[in-house]
């Protein structure tokens, strides 16, 4: 019997009494530790989670200190899982790329496929965690929990918001409550959905929403509740895309929409022969005459065009207020315009076509 078999047995309360436990455990240890316990794997990118303030603060940098540090700052997660650990990366997450997503990918499938592996924590920086969480999400199945987390604080900083979430993801990945609900997002006590989930605020540690369906739970007390599942969660036993044969992705840029646009943003893609464009649109992903016709051209030469839009929350509709069909367009649903460059990059490994495109949109949005 698995550990999540067992602890669907147990009753509620399980948790307090599990700390107690395992006070002793050392700071990194083998993933096939055998303690009844499940085996949680950590993964490190960096981000502020693992950054240092300079004395004087509030200067700092993100992703100095190692995953051993940062797991050493909340020693009671021995209590709730074996951990080990592993550094992927440390940089700050603006400097995340493709080449970091393949490997993480590629490493989170090997991982889950291990039967001595329960669920994966990866620690990450807060800018663009939730285009690494929705690359995830289309790249690895979801039947043991995969959890990103990060923080808004540095980790020497007065009210350092990692350690907490640190212990909320450990708390996450190891609730058979989680699986099979797509990649999830741990933050302040929240628990959200990879394909929803933004960054809404650039200091407050509250910094996360899912401005379209609402956060699935919370974590009090080293438990997880959830309210609701998503139909949208992909429950997958295989990956919704195969990256196992790809060392890049396809160029896509993303042109942002703003009162009197030019086309120039647009024309400078299609001449550095990008493969997919996102309009970041306004309103229901409109477009300024200008950057309309540049898009047009663009689609009419067989470039992706995605439509998505600036607003915060709404889905961006086909055929509503803009012609879709006509142009060779795509409507971005509910993705905002940094997670649809995430599927249309993965989109155009398949094809270019805008119609099995957007069914893709339809199918995973
Ligand atoms: C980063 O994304 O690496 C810096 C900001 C943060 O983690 O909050």
């Amino acid at each position: 019997m698995g550990y999540f078999d067992k602890l669907k047995k147990a009753v509620s309360g399980l948790l307090p009494a599990q700390k107690r436990e395992n006070k002793d455990a050392p700071a990194t240890e083998n993933i096939t530790s055998p303690r009844g316990l499940p085996n949680i794997h950590v993964l490190a990118t960096g981000g502020t989670i693992a950054g240092k303030q300079t004395d004087a603060g509030p200067h700092y940098q993100a992703g100095k200190h190692g995953v051993e540090a940062l797991l050493g700052a909340v020693p009671t997660v021995r209590g709730l899982a074996n951990i080990s650990s592993e550094q992927v990366a440390n940089i700050g997450s603006q400097d995340m790329d493709e080449e970091i997503w393949l490997k993480l990918a590629r490493r989170v499938n090997e991982l889950l496929a291990r039967t001595d592996v329960d669920g994966i924590i990866i620690t990450h920086g807060t800018d663009t965690l939730e285009e690494t969480a929705y690359f995830l999400d289309l790249t690895v199945p979801s039947g043991k929990p995969v959890v990103l987390l990060g923080a808004m604080r540095p980790a020497n900083a007065v009210g350092a918001d990692g350690p907490a979430n640190l212990f909320d993801a450990v708390v996450v990945a190891s609730s058979p409550d989680s699986a099979a609900r797509g990649v999830l997002v741990a933050m302040n006590g929240n628990v959200f959905e990879a394909r929803d989930v933004t960054k809404v605020s650039t200091t407050a540690v509250q910094a996360f929403a899912a401005p379209n369906f609402g956060p699935l739970g919370q974590v009090h007390d080293g438990r997880v509740f959830y309210w609701r599942r998503s139909d949208r969660a992909p429950a997958r036993q295989q990956p919704g895309f195969d990256i196992s044969g790809l060392d890049k992705l396809p160029e896509v840029g993303i042109v942002y929409g703003h009162a009197n646009a030019p086309a120039l943003p647009v024309t400078a893609l299609v001449e550095a022969q990008y493969r997919g464009i996102v309009s970041a649109g306004v309103g229901n992903g409109n477009l300024y005459h200008k950057a309309l016709a540049a898009l047009a051209d663009a689609a009419s030469r067989g470039i992706a065009v995605v439509r998505s839009s600036r607003v915060a929350a709404g889905p961006t509709l086909r055929g509503i207020e803009l012609d879709d069909a006509r142009y060779g367009f795509v409507a971005a649903g509910t993705l905002n315009p940094q997670k649809a460059r995430v599927l249309l990059q993965l989109a155009l490994t398949r094809t270019q076509e805008p119609a099995e495109i957007q069914k893709m949109f339809v199918d995973y949005c």
